[in-house]
């Protein structure tokens, strides 16, 4: 472990360094944890929130007070060693979708890492004329960790020229009052996120979009891209969206 940021009593980032064997795509998750009291590896899936060029790795993680991984992975220090498992996979990555001309990455919550890590890749950059992120969180405080990543990526050395002026945030909370209120599926129904943007309404001739929520957003915001002509692609066809579940364990 090199570096841990607590932002909230329900959120932290972490850095360690990166093993030499792991290469990933970016967007894609592995399996993390620590020993367990059994002896056994108490492992879970977590996006990889950094690009895939970066020598160290970087997650971004929720802390579940009674969760058996989080209750204990949200005490770790600069120097403790997590266990990793390097073998990499998921569906939010460039190869799971046909190419577009604007991509827009839909995030609540956690669902923020994988696009953290996309956002930093210029292959996004390569790939998309125009990329668009939405994020919703209850509240404002949890907007902090994707609004630093996005804030970053105009100094990025790699990167910031690339990016310009052609990344769109669109930051909303749901439970607290801020700039932007409401569920990211409400604003696309009434069209006003579009509105907001200056952007026509979706059309799979040119937009592509990634998904990264609970069971139940993930759901609401499929019925929308398929209603708007999109269909749901995957690494062996890719198409116009790709959806990932951000955690496990949600009604909906
Ligand atoms: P668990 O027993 O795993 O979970 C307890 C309960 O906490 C769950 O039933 C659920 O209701 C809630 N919960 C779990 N994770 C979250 C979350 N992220 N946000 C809100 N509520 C949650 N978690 C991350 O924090 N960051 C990630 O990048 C991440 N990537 C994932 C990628 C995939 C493909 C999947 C399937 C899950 C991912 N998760 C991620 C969830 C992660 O695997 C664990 O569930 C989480 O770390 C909590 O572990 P736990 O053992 O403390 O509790
Ligand atoms: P809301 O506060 O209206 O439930 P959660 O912490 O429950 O995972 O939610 C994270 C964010 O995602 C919240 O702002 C929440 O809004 C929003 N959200 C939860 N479920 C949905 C859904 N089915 N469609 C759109 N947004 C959702």
């Amino acid at each position: 472990m090199t570096e841990v940021r607590h932002y909230t009593d329900r959120l932290f980032a972490f850095r360690c360094t990166r093993p030499r064997s792991l290469r990933f795509r970016s967007g894609e998750f592995v399996m993390i944890g620590l020993p367990g009291e059994n002896g056994r590896p108490l492992l879970r899936a977590y996006s990889i929130a950094s690009p895939a060029w970066d020598d160290e790795l970087e997650f971004y993680s929720i802390k579940v007070p009674d969760g058996p991984l989080t209750s204990r992975l949200q005490h770790i220090r600069p120097g403790d060693a997590i266990i990793l498992r390097p073998k990499p996979v998921g569906t939010l990555v460039h190869d799971a979708l046909l190419p577009g001309r604007r991509l827009w990455l839909f995030a609540t919550g956690t669902g923020f890492a994988p696009f953290a890590s996309l956002l930093r890749d210029p292959e996004t950059w390569e790939k998309y004329e125009e990329v668009v992120v939405t994020h919703t969180c209850r509240e404002v405080a949890e907007l902090t960790y994707g609004r630093e990543i996005v804030e970053s990526l105009r100094e990025d050395p790699l990167i910031g020229e690339m990016v310009g002026d052609r990344l769109r945030y669109y930051p909303t909370t749901t439970r607290e009052a801020s700039a932007k209120m409401g569920r990211i599926t409400t604003l696309i129904e009434s069209g006003e996120i579009f509105r907001d943007l200056g952007l026509p309404p979706l059309d799979p001739a040119v937009d592509r979009a990634m998904v990264c929520g609970s069971l139940a957003f993930n759901l609401d915001i499929k019925a929308l891209l398929e209603k708007a002509g999109l269909r749901e692609g995957a690494n062996s066809e890719p198409r116009e969206f790709v959806v990932e579940k951000a955690f496990v364990g949600d009604g909906v």
